[in-house]
């Protein structure tokens, strides 16, 4: 053989041998990253990673969604102390932002597994007067922290024109309402009878804050299985799931899964 052929096999041979790893640890690749957020235990953005409770919840395309059955929403922040996670949904009205309503369903694992937390507000605007929540379930609206709902119709510039429209006897204001997740759970927004509404976080903290500088999204707080993922992450391994059985697997390597941890 000459000595060209010969480097030139050598290199061919290097090209397989590396696309042939890379085929290998595609397999077992469990993404850590999606954007600008870490993806770790119990989310998972490749099927078969992380818990299988939280199966098929993210969606990693440039940004990170959280699949619902109401749409997908923008995941703005996940905190792994807290174990809490922020949404946003792009097509949500918001104190600067009209846009037309749509309804917000959880699947009924999610609202088991990141349910929204007690301090992320629902806000009904521009309800009628036969709205349920003017009625029969008043005792579900309530204020926080010093606010009324009133304040967004005059502190918004989005929420304005439901006062300017409004032509009642009672109030220059058509009724709204400050509720929690549960009521918009059990009631769709047709049966709230309100035309939108706007979801806002971290009310606790937003005593003296005008509408205008809160935050608009929905919290959820999430619930780690106690799978024992931990004694597979201090193996080395990365925690997932058999997609078939979704029995817990500790994904070592391509070439070796178990199912509790990876050995040495
Ligand atoms: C290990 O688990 C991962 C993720 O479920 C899978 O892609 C891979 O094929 C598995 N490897 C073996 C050898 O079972
Ligand atoms: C992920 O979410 C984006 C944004 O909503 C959507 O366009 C895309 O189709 C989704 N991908 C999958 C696989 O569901
Ligand atoms: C407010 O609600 C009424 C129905 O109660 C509806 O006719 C009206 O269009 C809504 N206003 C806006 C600006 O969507
Ligand atoms: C909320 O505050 C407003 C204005 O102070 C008051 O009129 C209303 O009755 C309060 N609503 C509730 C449910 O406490
Ligand atoms: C409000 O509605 C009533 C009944 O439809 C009508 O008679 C009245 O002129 C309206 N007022 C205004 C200011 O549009
Ligand atoms: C797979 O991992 C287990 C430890 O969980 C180890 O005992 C076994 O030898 C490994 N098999 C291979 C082929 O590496």
């Amino acid at each position: 053989m000459q000595p060209s052929v010969a480097s030139s096999v050598i290199f061919v041979l290097l090209i397989l041998s590396i696309l042939h790893v890379n085929s290998i640890s595609s397999l077992s690749s469990c993404r850590s990253q999606c954007g600008a957020t870490a993806i770790k235990y119990p989310f998972g953005i490749d099927d078969g990673c992380g818990a299988p409770h939280y199966r098929k919840m993210l969606n990693c395309s440039g940004d990170l969604f959280f699949q619902t059955p109401s749409g997908n929403y923008k995941v703005k922040s996940i905190d792994y102390d807290k174990e809490t996670m922020v949404i946003y949904d792009p097509s949500m009205s918001t104190c600067t932002m009209l846009q037309p309503h749509h309804d917000f369903i959880l699947s009924e694992i999610q609202s088991v597994v990141t349910p929204p937390t007690s301090d992320s507000i629902f806000v009904l605007l521009n309800c009628s007067i036969d709205s349920p929540i003017l009625n029969h379930y008043s005792s579900l609206c309530f204020n926080f922290s010093g606010h009324s709902c009133d304040e967004l119709y005059s502190a918004c510039p989005s929420f304005r024109i439901f006062h300017l429209g409004y032509n009642a006897t009672t109030a220059g204001y058509p009724p709204c309402c400050f509720t929690g997740y549960n009521t918009v759970k059990y009631m769709s927004m047709n049966i709230l009878d309100c035309s939108h509404y706007t979801t806002v976080y971290n009310t606790d903290g937003l005593k003296g804050i005008g509408p205008l500088d809160w935050a608009y999204g929905i919290k959820m707080s999430y619930s780690v299985p106690n799978s024992g993922c931990e004694r597979c992450q201090r193996s080395g391994g990365t925690c997932g799931y058999d997609t078939e059985t979704e029995m817990m697997l500790c994904i070592c390597s391509s070439f070796n899964n178990s199912t509790r941890d990876c050995g040495k």
